[in-house]
C-alpha cells in the first residue's frame, strides 16, 4: 500500500487521527478495506505507520502535535499475538511521552477518546473457555483501555470484525458501512451518553523519581 502521510482531510486539522498499522499490506483484505474507508472520509487526518516510518523512526513531534489538534484518536490494525503490531506499539512508547501524555503535567490528551478498531483471525466463537483462544476477547482489552485512563482518555466501545480471514464479501461490506457512518457521525454516537468518564490516574511525582533523586536514594 501506498505511503500515506496524511489523507481524508489533505493534512489541514482534523477532529479525527487514525493510525492504521498492517505490517503486511499485500496480505490485508479487512484492514485494507477499513483504511481505504478512513481515507475518503471527511475531517479524518490518517497515517499509515508501517509506510510511513519503514525505519521505525517514529517523527514525536509530529505525531504529538497531530494528537494534540485531534478529538478522537483511532487505532486500526489486526490483532497480533493477542496485542498490536510491534509499530503500534513503538509509536505509544514514544508519543505517550511521561509529561506530555500522564504523569506531572500530562495532559496533553486529557479529554480526547480512544477508539479500538480491529480484526482478528479467529472467529467469535474461538474467543470463549471453552475454546482455542480461551478466554472472551474483552480480556485482551485491559492494555489499550488502562493506556487510555492513564492519559485522561475515554476507552471507546471498539468495533471488532472477528473471523476476518473467511468472512464473505456481504459481511465484510457491511463492516465497512458501520464504520464509515461512525466516523461521520462521531461524536454524535447514541452509547457515548451513557460512557463513564475517564476514571482519575494521577501519578504520583514519588513513584516517578527523578535520576538526581533516585542516586541520592542508592
Ligand atoms: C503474526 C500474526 C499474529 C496473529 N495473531 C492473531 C491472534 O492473536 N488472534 C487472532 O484471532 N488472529 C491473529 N492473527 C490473524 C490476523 O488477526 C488476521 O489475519 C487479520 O486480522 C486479518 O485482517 P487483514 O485481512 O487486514 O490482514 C495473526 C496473524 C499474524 C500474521
Amino acid at each position: 500500500m501506498n505511503t500515506t502521510a496524511t489523507g481524508g482531510n489533505g493534512g489541514g486539522s482534523a477532529d479525527i487521527y487514525l493510525l492504521a498499522a498492517h505490517p503486511h499490506w499485500r496480505d490485508s483484505r479487512v484492514n485494507r478495506a477499513l483504511f481505504d474507508a478512513a481515507r475518503s472520509a471527511p475531517n479524518v487526518r490518517v497515517t499509515d505507520l508501517y509506510s510511513t516510518y519503514p525505519d521505525y523512526a517514529i517523527d514525536i513531534e509530529t505525531e504529538q502535535a497531530r494528537l494534540a489538534e485531534a478529538r478522537m484518536l483511532v487505532l486500526l490494525h489486526p490483532i497480533q499475538w493477542y496485542s498490536m503490531p510491534a509499530l503500534q506499539k513503538l509509536w505509544i512508547d514514544d508519543v505517550f511521552g511521561y509529561g506530555w501524555a500522564y504523569g506531572p503535567g500530562g495532559r496533553a490528551l486529557e479529554g480526547k477518546d480512544l477508539w479500538l478498531v480491529a480484526t482478528t483471525g479467529g472467529p467469535e466463537a474461538s474467543y470463549h473457555p471453552s475454546s482455542y483462544n480461551r478466554y472472551f476477547f474483552d480480556a485482551f482489552l485491559p492494555p489499550y483501555e488502562q493506556t487510555a485512563a492513564l492519559c485522561g482518555m475515554r476507552f471507546l466501545p471498539p468495533l471488532m470484525f472477528h473471523g476476518a480471514r473467511r468472512a464473505s464479501s456481504e459481511e465484510l461490506g457491511r463492516h465497512v458501512d458501520v464504520f464509515s457512518e461512525r466516523l461521520a457521525s462521531y461524536p454524535n454516537w447514541p452509547e457515548l451518553e451513557e460512557l463513564a468518564a475517564c476514571p482519575a490516574c494521577e501519578v504520583p511525582a514519588a513513584d516517578r523519581p527523578t535520576e538526581v533523586e533516585a542516586t541520592e536514594k542508592a
